[in-house]
């Protein structure tokens, strides 16, 4: 399939930036730890988790679960497939997304999360669009607000291209 050009958004070193204070600010809230867990949803937030877990200053585990609700269109399907079961019971948790939407991922996640009594579950997410909001979801971190455009790269896809760009950008 040929590649269309993608419009950058966001760069690489902004990302970069964002991503650093993003991780000086978990490690100060949950400074002191020894249980802490990061939970990266797959495939969208390979890249972040990746970037992330290098910028928080305390030990952790890493795990990956696995939320489809997009198949291959720029629509969301309504259902959410939760694939990888965790034993987070104890665990500070810190789920880790790309993008939140219309909050329905992240919130079926969670509710899924909140059933196996980790001792605290935070919700980080790189991108948000709050203004396609349908689900309330209280979003612990949260790295920059895009409008409600599909936007790909660092690790987002458009029917599995441009997960590999360094940068955030919109299709024309
Ligand atoms: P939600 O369930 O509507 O919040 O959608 C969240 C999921 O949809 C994200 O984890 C992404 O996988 C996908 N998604 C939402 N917006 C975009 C986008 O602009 N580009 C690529 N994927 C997106
Ligand atoms: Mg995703």
């Amino acid at each position: 399939m040929e590649k269309t050009e993608v419009i950058e958004l966001l760069s690489a070193e902004k990302i970069q930036q964002r991503v650093s204070e993003i991780g000086r600010q978990i490690t100060a809230d949950l400074a002191g730890t020894d249980q802490l867990l990061v939970v990266g949803v797959l495939k969208g937030a390979f890249m972040f988790t990746a970037d992330l877990v290098r910028s928080i200053q305390i030990p952790c585990h890493i795990e990956f679960i696995r939320a489809s609700s997009y198949g291959h269109s720029m629509q969301s399907s309504g259902n959410v497939a939760i694939s990888g079961d965790l034993d987070i019971e104890n665990h500070d948790v810190l789920l880790v997304e790309d993008i939140i939407d219309t909050g329905l991922t992240i919130l079926r996640i969670a509710e899924n999360f909140r059933k196996k009594n980790p001792a605290s579950l935070r919700i980080c997410t790189l991108l948000d669009k709050p203004s396609t909001r349908k689900y309330p979801v209280t979003v612990d971190y949260s790295g920059f607000s895009v409008p409600d455009r599909f936007v790909v790269g660092y690790g987002i896809d458009y029917a599995e291209q441009y997960r590999e760009l360094p940068f955030i950008g919109t299709l024309p």
